[in-house]
């Protein structure tokens, strides 16, 4: 019998550039451009990040960012839930949505909010941009 997957567990936790490339690394660092929170952060390339459907989190400037990955597309959300103490991205991910592992509160990945109880208060949004392979987030103030 086949047994398939309907949630994937997450839970590494990774410096900003931690996996990237060295080649990466070594041409742009951990930070690109601007300096401040309007600065684009290199994650690292796409690929040795994390693969579809799964979850890493980062972080960047002491802010911990949960990165989740659905149907292609990159998101990225304040990595602690707000209603305590966890990081989303140690939960568990299904389709747009990411369980708290603490208390079962679902996050839709795309827009922050939660939609279910405990989890009453929205969850801040990052930008994401994948250039040339590599992943890079900028925060939200
Ligand atoms: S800490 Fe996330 S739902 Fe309670």
């Amino acid at each position: 019998m086949k047994v398939i997957p309907i949630a994937a567990v997450c839970g590494r936790t990774v410096q900003a550039a931690a996996c990237a490339s060295d080649a990466v690394a070594a041409s742009s660092g951990a930070v690109a451009a601007n300096a401040g929170s309007a600065a684009w952060h290199l994650i690292g390339a796409l690929d040795a990040c994390f693969g579809e459907n799964d979850c890493l989190g980062v972080t960047i400037d002491a802010v911990k960012v949960g990165l989740f990955r659905v149907d292609g597309e990159i998101h990225a959300l304040d990595d602690i839930c707000t209603h305590g103490n966890a990081l989303l991205s140690e939960g568990f991910l299904d389709g747009h949505e990411i369980e708290c592992p603490l208390h079962a509160g679902l996050v839709d990945v795309r827009t922050g909010k939660g939609t279910t109880a405990p989890i009453v208060r929205d969850t801040r949004r990052h930008d994401v941009r994948v250039d040339d392979g590599n992943l890079y987030v900028r925060l939200s103030r």
